[in-house]
């Protein structure tokens, strides 16, 4: 079995990537800054790339690395909060700078990775494309506000991928599409907003184990569903 990860430098990415290869999966990880990615980097079991996915030039070039390799898992871990600044508490500390990067790494991402690996997609077997979405990008959950780039960007994530599942059901393609919320997890993207949650917060690895676990189960689902880490189905 073959999986790519793309986001895999440190966090959720990072123990998604050691859990597979664990497991058995011949297991290729993507990761931007190399400076955040040694851990990585020093697992020699593991086929690591420089992306940055965001960049025509560099998807090409790992695209053309690639082409030869038919994965039978997708999974992209790369996202952020906010960028520079807290996440957004109210309209004053809305700012487009900051919008549109959240939605070009958030939301964009997504569909450009699987637009550029559209071929290493099998038309025969099943293929999961798995991307970490949030919980907090559920329209029907949310009663407090708040964070209004991040949620926003994940409820249009999650929209990019139910238009996938469609597409893909019409082209009899085999690929199921699930946004995984993966639960309040420990990284760098989470560390400084942990205070006085009441929650469990998880470690990189147990979510890992967690989220492989709902791709397990994944004929639970349907193509398109938003899932959470638990293995319920989450509203939109
Ligand atoms: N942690 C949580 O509690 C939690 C909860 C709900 C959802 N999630 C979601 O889970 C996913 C993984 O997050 P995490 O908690 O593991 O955070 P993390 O440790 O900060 O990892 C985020 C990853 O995204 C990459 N990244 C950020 N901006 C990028 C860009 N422009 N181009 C390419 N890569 C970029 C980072 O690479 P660099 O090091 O190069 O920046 C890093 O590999 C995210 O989508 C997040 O929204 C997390």
């Amino acid at each position: 079995m073959k999986a790519i990860v793309f986001g895999a430098g440190h966090g959720i990415g990072y123990s998604l990537s050691l859990y597979l290869s664990r497991i058995g999966y011949q297991v290729v990880a993507t990761y931007r800054k190399k400076e955040n990615a040694s851990d990585l980097l020093s697992k020699s079991e593991i086929k690591s790339f420089q992306l940055d996915p965001l960049n025509q030039d560099s998807l090409n070039s790992l695209v053309d690395e690639l082409k030869e390799i038919q994965f039978d898992l997708f999974i992209n871990c790369i996202g952020v909060l906010t960028i520079k600044s807290s996440p957004e508490k109210n309209i004053r500390a809305l700012n487009l700078e900051t919008m549109e990067e959240v939605f070009r790494v958030n939301t964009f991402i997504t569909p450009l990775l699987v637009q550029a690996f559209k071929k290493n997609i099998s038309r025969k077997k099943e293929t999961h494309f798995v991307v970490l979405s949030a919980k907090v990008g559920s329209i029907e959950d949310n009663n407090i506000g708040g964070s209004y780039s991040y949620r926003a960007s994940k409820t249009a994530l999650n929209m990019f991928m139910k238009n996938f599942s469609n597409e893909f059901r019409n082209l009899k393609i085999p690929c199921k599409f699930l946004s995984i919320h993966p639960g309040t997890t420990h990284t760098e993207l989470s560390k400084n907003y942990l205070k006085g949650i009441k929650h469990t917060v998880w470690s990189s690895d147990d979510t890992a184990r967690h989220i492989f676990e709902v791709i397990q189960s994944s004929k639970n689902y349907a193509s398109g569903d938003f899932v959470n880490w638990d293995g319920s189905v989450l509203p939109w």
